[in-house]
């Protein structure tokens, strides 16, 4: 009613905001639900909406952003659609032809604003989440449209990536710092965040090595690389609980801030979704761990919902030795040697490896979650108080359920009442 074809609508006033080129974005991200919900008629009658946009755009648009909402969200409807409606493969070509130029850097990695009328960047700064956050997009452009070019953009970034070393700015494999500088090629910091500006990056290539089912082993191995870097230098646990933080990690003088976002929650999916693809328990011991810390932070607020951010102290290094343990129950059990019975056990901690969903047929449809019990870790504070509808964290525990079957990841929905929030 309000903002048919512009990107955003204002609540309050009625008005529209256009921060992504104002190409109608809440409407070309949500094809997907559209789709997914059976809302075939809406889908019909937004079409029209679509054939209407032109990406020739004489603005500053932002590559990454034009990729991650439009591009990603034409093909995801073209492919739920069953290639029912042929003019969103033509638009995501079109918006594809448009950033195109944007790529032509000696690096081969893209700017971050682009202008596709005057075809000019007016900024030589660029960000590995941007450069890291186009594969998916292009090499499935690339399938459905039978041209290489742009798989081969894709690549040429994912294989900078790969080639990267100490005279690129790298200082740890696998954990790529956060800004980059276009024309020389080069990281231009040392720090390293799976949150704001990082994220993606590392998410894309476990998603590029399942796009491509495994038969490309160097996605799997920058994955990998990353994530036992993360986990030696980056993963910090709070003795005595369950809780794991992943903050940002200077790279050079390896020391941690202690700060988490609420992006960085997409980690625990991702995390159990590579324990199953490579068959590493502890990677699913560190989602599950992550993920109680993105559900706490939740849980434990008034409002049920989460911060931006949020800071944390009296933490440690991640050792699953340790990890969970308080440090009275440590300094117990290194006494171990003098008790009987069978408490030296107690100093082992184990982990159940994860079972298929499948397989447990003891999934009850009523489940409600606890009260939460873990009292406040002092010095874990919200800093940004505001919730911006970030998908992370339920995306996580989605992921969560599917890889494990463990009915705490479901919530009931039938059981809500308006005066009885489920979470309390
Ligand atoms: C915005 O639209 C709603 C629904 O039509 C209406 O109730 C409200 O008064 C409008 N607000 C303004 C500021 O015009
Ligand atoms: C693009 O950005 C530059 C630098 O911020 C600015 O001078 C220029 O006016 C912008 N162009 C448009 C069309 O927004
Ligand atoms: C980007 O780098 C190139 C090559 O060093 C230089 O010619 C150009 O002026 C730079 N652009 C900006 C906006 O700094
Ligand atoms: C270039 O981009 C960086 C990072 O986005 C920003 O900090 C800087 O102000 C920009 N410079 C110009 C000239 O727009």
């Amino acid at each position: 009613t309000y903002a048919l074809g512009h990107d955003e609508v204002k609540p309050l006033t009625n008005k529209t905001h256009d921060p992504f080129g104002g190409w109608g974005a809440s409407l070309v991200d949500s094809l997907s639900t559209m789709m997914v919900m059976g809302l075939d008629e809406t889908m019909d009658a937004v079409i029209p909406e679509i054939s209407k946009i032109n990406f020739q755009l004489d603005e500053n648009v932002s590559v990454f952003e034009s990729i991650i909402r439009y591009l990603g969200g034409l093909l995801s409807a073209y492919e739920l659609s069953d290639a029912r409606h042929p003019i969103l493969l033509q638009k995501a070509e079109e918006l594809a032809q448009a950033l195109l130029p944007a790529f032509d850097t000696a690096s081969g990695l893209p700017y971050h604003l682009w202008n596709p009328v005057k075809k000019e960047s007016l900024n030589n700064s660029t960000l590995i989440a941007e450069v890291g956050t186009v594969q998916l997009e292009f090499m499935v452009l690339s399938h459905h449209t039978r041209n290489p070019v742009y798989a081969q953009k894709a690549q040429k970034i994912t294989d900078w990536l790969d080639k990267a070393g100490y005279r690129h700015g790298l200082n740890i494999v696998g954990l790529f710092p956060t800004d980059i500088d276009v024309h020389r090629g080069r990281f231009k910091d040392a720090t390293c965040t799976f949150g704001a500006m990082g994220d993606s990056a590392f998410e894309y290539f476990l998603k590029e090595y399942l796009l491509a089912e495994g038969s490309v082993p160097q996605y799997g191995r920058l994955y990998l690389h990353s994530i036992d870097s993360m986990k030696r230098y980056m993963l910090r646990q709070l003795p005595g609980s369950e809780l794991l933080f992943l903050p940002p990690f200077d790279t050079r003088h390896h020391t941690a801030k202690r700060t988490m976002d609420h992006l960085t929650c997409f980690v625990p999916g991702m995390l159990a979704m590579g324990a199953k693809t490579f068959d590493r328990p502890d990677d699913m011991v560190v989602a599950k761990g992550l993920l109680e810390t993105c559900v706490y932070m939740y849980r434990s607020t008034a409002t049920g919902l989460c911060s931006e951010n949020w800071q944390f102290e009296n933490d440690e290094p991640y050792n699953p030795l340790t990890y969970s343990k308080s440090r009275e129950q440590l300094t117990a059990s290194r006494d171990w040697w003098y008790m009987q019975g069978n408490s030296a056990q107690d100093t082992l901690v184990e982990h159940e490896t994860s079972g298929n969903a499948h397989d447990q047929e003891t999934v009850t449809q009523s489940y409600q979650l606890p009260p939460v019990s873990l009292p406040r870790p002092s010095g874990l504070q919200s800093m940004d108080r505001r919730y911006l509808l970030r998908p992370e964290t339920v995306e996580s525990i989605w992921i969560l359920y599917r890889v494990t079957g463990d009915p705490k990841y479901q919530v009931s929905v039938d059981r809500y009442k308006d005066d009885d929030p489920p979470f309390f």
